[in-house]
């Protein structure tokens, strides 16, 4: 079985864009979109992986000698841990791997299982770009979260019914990629959405409905009124907006207004099984990791992803040990300092 490091280092080799740099935090692909990077400045991208390494976490090692367990549920689903790949596409175009989309799906999603837990699958502007994935969805039994881009209502409920027909287990929309230029100007065009809007497509969905893209607990209160499950507090991967704030920053915020009503997951910056431990200790429901996934499947597949995800779960559970939690519910605000 190969290393993290091995599988990195072949993803290094096979990418004519993306640097796979030691530490991915988004300084060196400064505006580079398409490419791996965060929008004009960059500072979203930076930010996520920044604000990150300024909490801390607090040990406790008196404690009993009972076993860690990182299982957790979603939706009804029993995983290994609270940790989900984050849809991604566009794998030629943004880190130059002679990979497309569909194997890359493929690849993705069997890596997931085989680790224990879910992949969220992608969208895009041609139809084919949402039932190549679902295709691969539906060999796995619908085992997986397929994201669709905020279209036109007609274009969502087809995508919302074939999504059901292979029994996904939940369905995602990455509402904010509704501002974005060339996505308004596609062939079937991205448009924001109302609460109203929301509450149909929410009645349109058949299995949980959850929207990708929240930043604010205004926004958080508005997902609430519009009666979706769940909402992933997301900057997009720093993709969408220059000069925002990171997802684990506006966290905590959210949860408190939240308060239990729906899930709220995170994505942003997460690099390591420490990383997790904060983001769970601030409120988060379960992460969403993008590029170090992505990495894990140009290096080496479905077995670069399960090395990566076996390596953040030995990570979580180091953690958790350190800070006297046997369990993913034990972990709070109580368990890290923040120094921002
Ligand atoms: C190259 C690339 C392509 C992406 N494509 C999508 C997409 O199609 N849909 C989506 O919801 N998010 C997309 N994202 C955002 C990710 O789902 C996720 O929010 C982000 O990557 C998380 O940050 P991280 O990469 O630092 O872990 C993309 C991100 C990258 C880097």
């Amino acid at each position: 079985m190969k290393t993290w490091d091995e599988v990195y280092a072949h993803a290094r080799e096979k990418c004519n864009i993306c640097r796979c740099c030691p530490t991915c935090n988004g300084l060196a692909c400064r505006g580079e979109t398409p490419g791996p990077g965060g929008k004009g400045s960059g500072s979203a991208f930076v930010r996520n992986v920044e604000m990150l390494s300024k909490v801390f976490i607090t040990m406790d090692t008196i404690t009993s000698n009972e076993e860690v367990d990182t299982h957790a549920d979603f939706f009804g689903h029993q995983v290994s841990m609270p940790v989900y790949a984050a849809p991604i596409s566009g794998i030629r175009q943004n880190y130059g791997a002679d990979m497309d989309d569909l194997v890359y799906t493929e690849e993705l999603v069997k890596g997931c299982i085989d680790a224990g837990t879910i992949a969220f699958t992608g969208d895009g502007m041609y139809d084919d770009m949402f039932k190549g994935p679902l295709e691969i969805l539906k060999k796995q039994q619908g085992y997986g979260v397929p994201t669709i881009k905020p279209w036109a209502k007609e274009h969502m409920k087809w995508r919302m019914d074939l999504a059901a027909e292979v029994n996904a287990l939940a369905i995602a929309s990455d509402i904010d990629a509704s501002g974005l230029t060339n996505l308004r100007k596609s062939v079937t065009p991205v448009g924001f959405k109302t609460v109203e809007d929301l509450k149909e497509l929410k009645q349109m969905s058949h299995v949980p409905f959850i929207l990708k893209g929240i930043m604010s607990v205004k926004g958080a209160m508005k997902a609430l009124e519009a009666g979706v499950d769940g909402i992933i507090v997301s900057n997009h991967g720093g993709r969408v907006l220059d000069n925002c704030l990171s997802g684990i920053e506006v966290l905590e915020d959210i949860v408190k207004a939240v308060d239990g009503r729906m899930k709220v997951f995170v994505d942003g910056g997460i690099r390591s099984g420490n990383d997790v431990f904060k983001a769970l200790a601030f409120g988060a429901d379960g992460v969403l990791i993008g590029r170090s996934i992505s990495h894990a499947v140009i290096g080496d597949g479905a077995q670069g992803v399960k090395i990566y995800l076996d390596k953040i779960q030995l990570e979580l559970k180091e953690a958790m040990a350190m800070a006297g939690c046997k369990r993913i519910e034990e972990i709070n605000k109580e368990h890290i300092t923040v120094k921002w």
